[in-house]
């Protein structure tokens, strides 16, 4: 049984904290009394499983709990989910808010350290993941908080199949790697923000990738002059005094997804998403070309570039023969998931 006054004061030191130091703490304690729960250390070789699904891979359960360690990541991602379940809870006084959260791991580490603070009149979640051992799990701690009432239900299914039997809320999901490639969010995002309510968003509202030539050399000069224990990364501007910029190239939110499919309702059903088009000017030897990635948890909470390994830039190849020519690209939905050139 875990100690909720314990657990209240982590999360409410956290969420009131923009102090590193302190969060890293916080996320410490929360992640010790995990540890103890789910018994980790007794983990078995499910646990080292990943899954191929048709829209992106699912990641071991170990690989998931990990994630649990991104300092930046986490406490972002659960202040973005507490401020938007407390807007929603005014929006709909009379009934609980129906979240789901896709891809959850075997802590459900973005929702659970939250749950102490809601009432089951208030919140009803439904946790999914294509892993049984993840689930089994999270189970055992949101036992051990003694939340039970604020579960709907376990879904072991792929999230790109759920149909969730009301409307939805609010979707959390964290199921990507950086420049969107190989995990499943695109399509995940897409499935179930069909099914959301009028009031309804997801976490996060949006994800912008934009291309640039980068001077890696001179980034990694400049990131090495921050101090990453201490949560420090470079500004936008810092890191655009070594790359060109070229364009937005691609946006994830659920605004330009029903865009999409407003287009495609009278079309032939596609797997592949549009990118914007962009112009490729002279590049030099020490530039790469690369996307970026940044996600806007909400339209405040935001995880910048270098804040973990999913805002890292991704670098891509790009024939020279591209040089004073526009380049397109394509969203691939169906694995091998991520940007292809088209021309
Ligand atoms: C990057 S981990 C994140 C774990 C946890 N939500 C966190 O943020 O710490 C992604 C999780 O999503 C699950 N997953 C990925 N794609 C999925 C899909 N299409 N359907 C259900 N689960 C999926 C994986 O099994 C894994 O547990």
């Amino acid at each position: 049984m875990i100690d909720d006054k314990e657990q209240i004061n982590y999360i409410e030191t956290l969420l009131a904290s923009d102090d590193y130091q302190t969060i890293v703490l916080q996320l410490q304690n929360i992640e010790h009394i995990y540890q103890q729960v789910s018994k980790a250390e007794l983990i078995d070789s499910s646990w080292h499983q990943s899954s191929e699904l048709t829209n992106g891979i699912g990641i071991s359960p170990n690989d998931a709990m990990r994630c649990f360690q991104g300092t930046s990541r986490t406490a972002k991602y659960l202040k973005a989910v507490y401020q938007q379940v407390k807007r929603l809870i005014k929006q709909y006084p009379d009934r609980p808010v129906e979240l789901v959260y896709a891809g959850c791991g075997p802590w459900g580490s973005l929702i659970t350290p939250l749950l102490v603070m809601f009432k089951p009149q208030q919140l009803q979640v439904t946790f999914i993941d294509v892993h049984s051992t993840s689930l089994n799990s999270l189970k055992q701690i949101v036992n051990a908080l003694q939340c039970e009432l604020l579960v709907s239900n376990y879904v072991n299914l792929d999230a790109t199949q759920y149909l969730h039997a009301k409307e939805i809320d609010l979707i959390v999901t964290e199921t990507l790697y950086n420049g969107l490639h190989s995990e499943g969010i695109v399509s995940i995002i897409r499935h179930l923000a069909r099914q959301l309510s009028e009031k309804g968003d997801v976490i996060p509202k949006r994800i912008v990738i934009d291309a640039h030539l980068i001077d890696m050399k001179s980034e990694l000069k400049l990131l090495n002059s921050f101090d990453h224990a201490l949560g420090q990364v470079p500004t936008k501007r810092q890191l655009l005094e070594n790359r060109v910029f070229l364009g937005n190239m691609f946006e994830l939110s659920k605004d330009v997804l029903a865009v999409i499919d407003a287009h495609q309702m009278n079309e032939k059903p596609s797997d592949n998403l549009p990118c914007k088009a962009l112009f490729i000017p002279d590049i030099n030897d020490e530039q790469h070309f690369a996307l970026s990635t940044c996600l806007y948890l909400t339209d405040e909470i935001v995880l910048d570039e270098y804040e973990n390994g999913i805002t890292y830039p991704l670098c891509m190849s790009l024939s020279r023969q591209y040089i004073g020519k526009q380049v397109l690209f394509k969203y691939q939905c169906i694995t091998p998931v991520g940007f292809i050139q088209q021309g």
